[in-house]
């Protein structure tokens, strides 16, 4: 297996995606620290890995804090001697659009998504430094991070921000061996399940059976355990030259993403005064202009949600 030996931190692991990190990465060998606010499904997902013959145990706290994030690394040492992989993915959403959305909105999914993802990768980063182990940083990225997306104001910048600590920590890093990539996921979770959008392929999932091709092919959407196998590529040692990346990954689909890079160049000599820039602008870039949000493909007729039950 490729992972045995290793001991990995998988932050709100209690159901959905995390859960299925924690289980492929304890199915490739790798002991693991469960993590979740909810007890309850944090102790069911250790006993799903025991039962399976893995090595689990789980921390029940809120990540955001330099407190949890110093209890999860104690965690893994104590109980498995050792860290090599740490996976930030603990996520809650408080979807409004932005005149509706209050402070604490805004500061509850920064809290958790990117405090929490800060807090959890400097205490892993410090271990790792300490005892010279090429350790293993699986962020947590979103689409919604990488084009933005109506009503996710504070979403959309925990997880923009996860990715630009990715390409920073790929820096500060590399000497030391660690890697440090954002995973990019789609997948029917409980944060997913009511996007009507989705509903057909959540109902055929829910039935037990295969997502409708095009959802699993067209819009990249399938099931948590779709998105495990990349985890737990990333954190092995096949990977050790795989860094600073956001990588998507959903249903039968992998994506490589691009980081920003100015795609259109022009000079003026002595700068770009505003008399210029009213002149020039529009010639220059006026077609060049990006586009924002998701491009989603047409459902099919077939697989349009039922209108919503009055
Ligand atoms: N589902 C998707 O399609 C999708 C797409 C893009 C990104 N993501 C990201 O993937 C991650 C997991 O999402 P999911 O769909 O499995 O969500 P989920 O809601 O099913 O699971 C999230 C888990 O995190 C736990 N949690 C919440 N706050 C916590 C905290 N402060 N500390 C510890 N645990 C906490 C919850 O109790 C829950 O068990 C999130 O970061 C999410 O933003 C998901």
């Amino acid at each position: 297996m490729s992972l045995a030996g290793k001991a990995a931190i998988v932050t709100g692991s209690g159901r959905g995606l995390g859960l299925a990190y924690a289980q492929e990465l304890a199915k490739q060998g790798a002991a693991v620290v469960i993590n979740d606010v909810d007890e309850q499904v944090a102790s069911e997902a250790v006993d799903s890995i025991t039962a399976a013959g893995g090595k689990a145990v789980a921390v029940v706290a809120p990540v955001g804090s330099t407190e949890t994030a110093k209890a999860l690394v104690a965690a893994a040492v104590e109980h498995f001697g050792r860290l090599d992989i740490l996976v930030t993915n603990a996520g809650v959403l408080r979807d409004k659009s932005l005149l509706k959305m209050t402070d604490e909105d805004f500061d509850l999914v920064i809290n958790v998504h990117l405090r929490g993802t800060f807090t959890c990768v400097r205490e892993a980063y410090a271990y790792f430094k300490e005892n010279g182990v090429a350790g293993r940083i699986i962020t947590i990225g979103s689409p919604t991070g990488q084009r933005g997306n109506f009503g996710q104001t504070n979403y959309a910048a925990a997880k923009a921000g996860i990715v630009g600590m990715v390409r920073t920590w790929a820096l500060e890093m590399k000497r030391a061996g660690v890697t440090a990539n954002a995973v990019i996921p789609v997948a029917a979770t409980a944060m997913t399940k009511t996007v009507p959008f989705f509903q057909k392929a959540v109902e055929a999932d829910e039935r037990g059976e295969a997502m409708p091709e095009f959802f699993r092919k067209e819009l990249g959407f399938g099931t948590a355990d779709d998105v495990a196998g990349l985890i737990a590529y990333l954190a092995s040692d096949a990977a050790a030259n795989v860094t600073g990346q956001a990588i998507g990954v959903g249903g039968d689909r992998l994506q490589l993403w691009s980081h920003p890079e100015a795609i259109a160049t022009e000079y003026l000599d002595g700068g770009w005064s505003y008399e210029a820039l009213s002149e020039r602008f529009d010639d220059l870039f006026g077609q060049r202009l990006q586009s924002v949000g998701e491009e989603f493909p047409q459902l099919p007729a077939e697989l349009q949600p039922e209108p919503a039950a009055k």
